[in-house]
């Protein structure tokens, strides 16, 4: 019998996380003075400890045991051969799948909210506020906060939050609190409900609504969490990327292709930064990242300096940005609706070491429901994406006559996406390409930022 797991024991799971940028260079942050930002900027946002992890260039970073002890609730997480996608799709591919959708909340998104939550315990943190899209996010960062006895305030996007009303509920059973955004709870949201009251918010929105809350806390007992895109929460997720290393070291593969579906590029950065490592060291491997083409920022937008919310509270950050105040259309992939992507993601797509993608939304929800069918298991839209071009990847090997090996992370599960699945199979979902003249407009906002450098780092 052809193996179809490949798993860890507990005692095989990293000890350390993988830090980038200890390999490749980045523009620095900017601060409202147009200078690089210092550590002490970023105070009343995040713990100094987590600041500190931000900025740093170690390669190999320890995960503290309580970090490891929690994680291990649900990690190492499953390697899964697609044995039954591969005989559908007729491909002599072999196909990997990580399964993170076995976390409690049920994505990758626990692989960092545990250590931030675990982060600003030890700094003395008594509260935690965020933003979350789908809602994958904030359901996360409420079973982190439970884990650490600390409490969690949850901005949720308006979209989202009617479309997955138990993403709330989830939440709630982990003591989080969670409203959704824009709400009339802070001036950033005010600010927006005043500019559309019919708004269906963004991820940009519920960022300054959640930074908002937690800098104007007079205890200083509360700070912000960011669920993707900074460096500390890219580093954090290479857990998956280095036990998908090992699983498939176990069985004697070496992935040809890579796939992450990416949003602000978390999930994308975790399963690909250890082979990114290997690539920048000289070794073939292709790695795409696969967005919305109705939020297009790596495959459209131009890399650039923007902020990373809507209200510009965020430093000026190094990335490919459709401009901070576009509103994605309220496609159903809620965690892929940003405007920015992750710094390193970008400068990785800049110098041409990763090659991004993007696929429609009916596209997606194509591809969800056959490996649904094949494999089992549904998926979240946002992995969907990923396993869009997995798909075509396999197709193409079939065309070409290759025996390819193609690791795809599946992100997480679509349970509490039904609604979604079934506005699918109604024929109620459309796409929604992005116009040229409608981005072009959105862009103008940076007009008068300064310029990241062209770096190179190899
Ligand atoms: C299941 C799932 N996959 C992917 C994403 C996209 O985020 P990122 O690009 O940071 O991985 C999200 C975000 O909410 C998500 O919930």
């Amino acid at each position: 019998m052809e193996v179809r797991k490949v798993l860890l024991k507990e005692d095989e799971i990293p000890r350390q996380w993988y830090n980038i940028l200890a390999d490749i260079k980045i523009n620095p942050p900017l601060g409202p003075d147009g200078n690089p930002v210092k550590p002490e900027d970023l105070a009343p946002v995040f713990p100094m400890n987590l600041i500190e992890q931000e900025m740093s260039d170690q390669r190999w970073i320890d995960i503290p045991d309580e970090v490891l002890r929690v994680l291990t609730i649900w990690r190492p997480s499953p390697l899964v051969r697609a044995l039954s996608l591969e005989k559908a799709l007729k491909t002599p591919a072999r196909i990997y799948f990580k399964n993170e959708s076995v976390s409690p909340p049920g994505s990758h998104k626990p692989n960092t909210a545990v250590p931030q939550a675990y982060y600003n315990k030890v700094f003395g943190i008594k509260k935690m506020t965020t933003e979350t899209g789908a809602g994958q996010w904030g359901s996360a960062l409420s079973f982190a906060c439970c884990q650490f006895g600390l409490e969690c305030k949850v901005y949720m996007v308006r979209v989202s939050f009617d479309q997955k009303p138990y993403r709330k509920a989830m939440m709630e059973s982990w003591g989080g609190r969670c409203v959704a955004s824009p709400s009339a709870e802070t001036k950033a949201g005010r600010d927006a409900l005043e500019r559309d009251p019919n708004t269906p918010g963004s991820l940009g929105i519920a960022i300054s609504e959640a930074i908002e809350a937690a800098v104007s806390d007079t205890s200083g007992q509360t700070r912000y969490s960011l669920g993707s895109v900074l460096n500390h929460v890219m580093l954090h997720q290479t857990i998956m990327g280095l036990e998908a290393k090992k699983q498939l070291d176990l069985i004697g593969e070496y992935p040809d292709i890579v796939i992450g579906c990416a949003g602000g590029g978390s999930n994308f950065a975790g399963i690909a930064f250890p082979f990114v490592c290997d690539k920048i060291n000289g070794r073939q491997v292709e790695i795409y990242p696969v967005e919305p083409a109705a939020c297009p920022t790596l495959t459209r937008a131009p890399f650039v300096y923007d902020h990373g919310d809507t209200a510009r509270y965020t430093p000026l950050l190094p990335m490919h940005s459709l401009g901070h105040a576009f509103v994605p259309p309220p496609f159903h992939a809620g965690g892929l609706r940003y405007h920015g992507m992750a710094p390193t993601v970008s400068q990785l797509a800049m110098e041409g070491i990763i090659a991004p993608r993007s696929v429609t939304q009916l596209s997606a929800y194509e591809a969800g429901v056959l490996v649904a069918r094949s494999e089992g298991h549904i998926p979240a839209p946002e992995t969907t994406h990923a396993l869009a071009c997995a798909v075509e990847e396999a197709h193409k090997a079939r065309e070409e006559g290759k025996e390819k090996v193609i690791l795809v992370n599946w992100s997480g599960h679509g349970l509490l996406d039904l609604g979604a699945y079934e506005r699918y199979f109604a024929h109620e979902l459309q796409d929604y390409p992005l116009d040229e003249a409608v981005m072009a407009e959105s862009v103008k906002v940076f007009a008068n930022h300064p310029r990241p450098a062209a770096l190179k780092s190899r």
